[in-house]
């Protein structure tokens, strides 16, 4: 393909790709299918591949995160970012709004709700992305341009005639379901969990892998312009604006007329999104009132850090006192303790609360927990209610404090607590009954080796018989031990059981390697290791240096990986498992690509390498889709040299047009 037609089919792609993602994103009205939607995505990255120069920052295969980001520039913001003046009642409500109405007479309000989450700046030059800021403290903050390309409902170029300079203002928010997902995820990678959905995102737009940040299913909502030619002369007027630009804007947005006598319909649509509040998926903490007309806006003008003319109506974070009956240290599988405050039951946020999370054992001391205290559980933007407060004046003389365990509540081992780390851990990784058995019920969950009828209750129970101590021990049970365990075990259920742990013999060595609940390796870690390295053997064998080179394998996976193996009843495991006759390489055949930056490109390697072997690079090549050749021809799209490489070689190369490369570069075009 020539350079000019290359060009034109990345800016039909581009455009076409970014349609279909604002249709689902913004939208929410897809019209094409995923796999459709990926089949363009790919033809964008080939040619992208192959035309490095022609690719754009805010080309939608940004989308997925850039390179890393080393530190985040400090960039100063055009115009301030100002916070919003809090109410909490209809009466200052009522005085934010004759105040202004008292003025002007009959006064244009929009109501919006208020979104709680990480404000952020996003800069557009003709219509281009070019920045994004955090707020910081108002006048500067901090350039997340490539965390947030990875938004998808942040246009990366605008539609129609925008202003040649503009800032739109939002929140960036994850909502419940995707903040439940990831704390699920973390918990099967035995990593501790997020609190809350808006510390989940303020810390997600401050990762230096915009990959990861790409995975967060973060989502963005812009309910500010600032611009010298802003489209209109009304609030609402630019958010509709917005809206056709292509921002996902709030929804809903009301506009109210007020006058010194009506304030019933403002605190009507503040009622009715109190209750609702609780059935949406992201979450909003109020409701923000704004003067519509600008002209007015300007008039009314500013305070140090708040303008005059809008004010944010809080919802009360229900919160309510009750009965602190003891405190549990549940430990987990990967040895964590969480201490759980058991409560007097009560109502709150339209559920029963029982329980509640208190993090660690700085929170128990920080409230000075005893047990019979009367404590405020709060459910805010907490998906687990938590502990704000203790009523001192209810403690009876006598109570006694919640004091932590200085050894494992269930097997007795002394706790460890790493320096810098908040939680504390049972150590006694093979001895520790819940560890053993939360390690099993992990083993055979739906995603890892998935046998049916083998959930927590049967577990707890196989593993009290004495019949599965290791998970090891699951594949020799037999169906007459089953039988002989007596109550709720019959001809039926044994069967079940027993089929599954052999069906399970087919699982793939993916899963059997994310079944072996390795610290830090979940599903899609797995997956790339079992693909990239191929057996359990070479993965036991393979070093450090080796296991980073995998796509996505960090330091901390790597060593977590190398610790798992050093292990020997790990390696016991593992050597039993196989003569089980579960999978421990993955399948002749079975698709080993694992990326598709390479795809449609030749290479020829000569030389000696740094950082690879010769086989190692490649297979980093085919591992990306690429083909290997031994020859220097026209096909050849990139000759890739090491040191020592024949001069003869080198002259081909040239005399054929075909590019030499060196292996960072190669790796560069891997990592794009
Ligand atoms: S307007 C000059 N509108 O609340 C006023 N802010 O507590 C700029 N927020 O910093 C803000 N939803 O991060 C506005 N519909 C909304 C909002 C909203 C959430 C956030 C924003 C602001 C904070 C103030």
């Amino acid at each position: 393909m020539e350079r000019e037609d290359a060009a034109k089919r990345i800016a039909q792609l581009s455009d076409e790709l970014e349609r279909h993602n604002h249709l689902y994103y913004v939208a929410a009205k897809p019209v094409i299918s995923d796999r459709d939607f990926d089949l363009l995505m790919k033809e964008l990255e080939t040619l992208e591949t192959q035309w490095p120069q022609l690719a754009s920052p805010n080309s939608p295969t940004q989308r997925v995160g850039g390179d890393l980001t080393k530190n985040f520039e400090t960039v100063p913001h055009r115009w301030p970012m100002l916070s919003l003046s809090n109410s909490y009642s209809r009466e200052e409500v009522e005085e934010f709004v004759q105040r202004i109405v008292k003025e002007n007479g009959k006064t244009l309000f929009t109501l919006e709700l208020k979104y709680d989450g990480v404000a952020i700046s996003l800069s557009y030059q003709n219509g281009e992305l070019v920045r994004g800021l955090t707020r910081g403290d108002g006048e500067k903050g901090d350039d997340i341009t490539a965390n947030v390309r990875t938004v998808r409902s942040i246009p990366l170029r605008l539609r129609g005639n925008p202003p040649a300079e503009l800032e739109a203002r939002g929140e960036i928010l994850m909502g419940r379901k995707e903040f439940e997902k990831l704390n699920k995820q973390r918990e099967e990678e035995g990593e501790e969990l997020f609190a809350n959905p808006r510390n989940t995102t303020a810390g997600t737009l401050k990762l230096q892998d915009p990959k990861t940040v790409a995975k967060r299913g973060l989502q963005n909502f812009i309910y500010t312009l600032q611009s010298d030619a802003l489209p209109t002369r009304s609030h609402y007027g630019n958010i509709l604006q917005c809206q056709a630009w292509g921002f996902r804007t709030p929804d809903p947005a009301k506009r109210f007329i007020e006058q010194s006598d009506s304030l019933d319909g403002i605190m009507a649509f503040i009622a009715y999104w109190d209750k609702a509040r609780n059935e949406l998926d992201i979450a909003i903490d109020g409701v923000v009132i704004k003067v519509d007309n600008i002209d007015l806006q300007e008039e009314l003008g500013l305070r140090a850090k708040s303008p005059r003319w809008a004010i944010a109506y809080k919802f009360q974070a229900e919160q309510k006192f009750t009965r602190l009956n003891g405190v549990e240290f549940n430990v987990g599988r990967t040895g964590a303790i969480t201490p759980v405050a058991l409560l007097e039951p009560v109502e709150l946020a339209g559920t029963t609360v029982k329980r509640a999370s208190i993090h660690n054992a700085d929170q128990i001391a920080k409230l000075d927990l005893h047990i019979s205290d009367f404590v405020q559980v709060e459910k805010g933007g907490e998906i687990i209610p938590k502990i704000t407060a203790v009523d001192l004046d209810r403690r009876t003389e006598g109570a006694v404090p919640v004091t932590y365990p200085e050894h494992c509540p269930a097997c007795g081992t002394a706790l460890v607590r790493d320096e810098g780390e908040a939680q504390h851990y049972c150590p006694n990784e093979h001895g520790c009954p819940p560890q053993i058995t939360r390690r099993m019920e992990h083993f055979t969950s739906r995603r890892a080796m998935d046998i049916g009828g083998l959930g927590g209750e049967t577990i707890e129970t196989l593993f009290q018989a004495g019949l599965a101590k290791n998970v090891a021990d699951l594949y020799d049970i037999t169906k007459d031990q089953l039988l002989a365990l007596g109550k709720g075990w019959g001809e039926r259920s044994a069967g079940l059981v027993i089929d599954g742990i052999q069906a399970s013999k087919a699982i793939p060595f993916e899963r059997v390697l994310f079944a072996l609940g390795i610290r830090h390796v979940g599903e899609t870690v797995a997956k790339k290791l079992a693909r990239a390295v191929g057996s359990m053997d070479k993965l036991a064998a393979m070093p450090l240096e080796e296991l980073t080179a995998v796509d996505e394998v960090g330091a901390v996976i790597a060593e977590s990986v190398r610790e798992f193996f050093s292990v020997e009843g790990n390696r016991e495991t593992v050597e039993r498992l196989r003569n089980a006759g579960l999978q421990m390489a993955v399948e002749a055949g079975e698709d080993k690509v694992v990326g598709t930056k390479l795809t449609g490109l030749s290479f020829v390697v000569s030389g000696v390498f740094v950082n690879f072997t010769r086989d190692s690079i490649k297979e980093a090549i085919e591992n990306n889709g690429g083909k290997v050749g031994s020859s220097i021809s026209k096909k050849t799209s990139y000759v890739v040299a090491g040191a020592d490489m024949g001069p003869a070689k080198r002259a081909k190369a040239e005399e054929l047009g075909v590019p030499v490369i060196a292996e960072d570069e190669l790796q560069a075009m891997i990592d794009a």
